[in-house]
């Protein structure tokens, strides 16, 4: 790892002296084919391609303009404080090179002089994959209007349990797919909202998510897990991508292919993702007012074991403007680090950065969240204008914040603990409403009180029937469907829930 991690910050360049002329060919050349031309070229998620001399200089000025400012190559966790793989981020020298090549006014100097122009892989970057799904039918994506979000599901069938060590996802129109999340479904509800209304896939996120395999960006490489590190896809899950479409000016037909790397054997340790704050910070107190310039929320988890931790990765909205996680390592075993640290958040790119070394975190290290929100009217990226009150949602127009770390326990018997403690954090979340439906004694009296609620008599309570104030939060926790209504199975687990508050199994 440490060997790949060096051929990316090595950049090929002799140093050249003030002064000395600075040629397409010798100087500017090595740059782009390094860090520019795998986005930039046919078939890839850029808008025009960046592979020779006429390419290059048609573009100069605004070449110019965005490496200075360090738009592109887009890149926006601090790699300084952090160590990452793949860094995708020019040097000073190598800005101050092409803003000389501009000023000198482009000479494109000896051919000979140029670098062998790169090879990409044509097709799946992995080799063949294991499992091949295609969406049933394309989908339109208009000329332009606003961003789509929208879910596609795509039926596995497997018979048996597998281990996904890598997916890899091939758009047909990568112009406009700007990221798709790879969520995993074992109850059917994404199937029973597919096409409803007359187009393929649904939109909204009211399926029941029982997994992940992971996530795409346009630009970032597929990568199998390390070592014998793999994420489970149980039988009977449905793949559900959902996908974040960026009209690109024609209309296009969407049709994705993802190729899924298998293995049959369950990795000795299990990959976590501890999110803090948890469920994408749906609990943390996101209720921005109009104007609020400077919104902080912040939460902690504190790791109950020993963790190797692989890769770091953020979630958020239009507004919020910088993101930080670090750990503190519990007193006397050295200092706090940062995980990862964003100073100007782009929903645009959301890379999940990995470790140049997996990191270990010692039991009783604090990791700590903090991310800010602007919701004034300086903030050229707020969909509101006028600024208006922003409260957690599943809109891309609602916030959402949370920083998750992925990694495994370091010692393989501690698996339970780091479990336990990561399901408390979530039910933690729902403590309060537990706490209230216990002091109202509510399990002894649950078939009652079901009975008084369901004024209409069908077997099930609607959101309106739901008492006002507990709506909400019983929803959030029972309605796995999403359909704002709780059925004959969703009381059910109601019930048990409440059984285990009693006997104190859960708080
Ligand atoms: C990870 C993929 C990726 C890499 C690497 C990348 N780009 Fe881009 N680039 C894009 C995408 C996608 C867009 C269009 C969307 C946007 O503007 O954000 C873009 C847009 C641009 C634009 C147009 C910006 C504008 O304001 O009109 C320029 C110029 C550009 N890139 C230059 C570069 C250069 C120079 C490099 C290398 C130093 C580079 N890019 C590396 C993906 C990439």
């Amino acid at each position: 790892m440490k060997a790949f991690f060096a051929l990316f910050l090595l950049a090929p360049l002799p140093v050249l002296a003030d002064g000395e002329p600075v040629t397409y060919h010798r100087d500017i050349a090595p740059i782009i084919y390094a860090h520019c031309t795998s986005c930039h070229r046919e078939g890839e998620s850029a808008p025009f391609p960046l592979t020779n001399y006429s390419e290059v200089s048609r573009k100069a000025r605004t070449i110019r303009r965005v490496t200075g400012d360090r738009y592109m190559p887009p890149w926006h966790a601090n790699s300084e404080v952090t160590e990452f793989l793949n860094v995708r981020r020019l040097t000073a020298e190598q800005i101050s090179r092409i803003d000389r090549w501009v000023s000198a006014g482009k000479p494109e100097g000896d051919p000979a002089d140029a670098p062998d122009a790169p090879v990409f892989t044509e097709g799946w970057q992995l080799g063949e994959p294991d499992l091949i799904v295609t969406m049933a039918e394309p989908y339109e994506v208009p000329a332009d209007g606003p961003d789509i979000y929208r879910n596609f599901v795509l039926p596995l069938d497997l018979a048996e349990d597998k281990w996904v060590k890598a997916v890899e996802l091939r758009p047909s129109a990568r112009g406009v797919v700007h990221h798709s999340l790879f969520h995993l479904d074992d109850s059917g509800t994404a199937r029973q909202l597919d096409g409803k209304d007359g187009k393929p896939g649904f939109s909204g996120m009211s399926f029941r998510r029982s997994g992940s395999i992971g996530t795409y960006v346009p630009g970032a490489s597929p990568r199998k897990l390390p070592g014998d590190l793999a994420r489970p896809l149980p039988r009977g899950s449905d793949l559900v991508l959902s996908t974040h479409f960026h009209p690109s000016g024609k209309p296009e037909l969407e049709r994705t292919t993802v190729g899924i790397y298998l293995t049959d054997t369950p990795p000795a340790r299990k990959l976590e993702e501890l999110q803090v704050p948890p469920a994408f910070g749906r609990k943390a107190g996101i209720d921005i007012p109009a104007g609020e310039a400077n919104f902080t929320i912040r939460d902690s988890f504190t790791l109950p074991v020993d963790v190797e931790a692989y890769s770091v990765s953020g979630h958020a909205h239009y507004l919020c403007t910088t993101m930080k996680m670090t750990a503190t390592p519990p007193e006397g075993q050295g200092p706090p680090r940062i995980l990862l640290e964003i100073p100007d958040w782009d929903l645009d790119w959301q890379d999940t950065y990995f470790f140049a070394e997996p990191l270990v975190l010692t039991a009783g290290t604090v990791i700590e969240s903090v991310i800010t929100y602007d919701n004034s009217r300086d903030n050229p990226e707020n969909p509101h204008n006028p600024p208006k009150r922003v409260k957690w949602g599943r809109e891309s127009t609602d916030e959402m914040g949370s920083i998750t770390l992925a990694g495994v326990v370091l010692h393989s018997d501690e698996q339970r603990e780091l479990r336990l403690s990561l399901q408390k954090q979530r039910t933690e979340l729902f403590a309060a409403l537990g706490r209230t439906l216990k002091d109202k004694k509510v399990l002894a009296r649950l078939p009652a009180i079901v009975k008084r609620l369901d004024r209409n008599d069908n077997g099930i309570l609607e959101e309106s029937e739901l008492p006002r104030r507990l709506r909400e939060a019983l929803l959030l926790r029972l309605d796995q469907d999403g359909d704002k209504s709780l059925d004959g199975s969703e009381i059910e687990r109601l019930e048990k829930w409440l059984a285990r508050i009693e006997t104190g199994d859960e708080s």
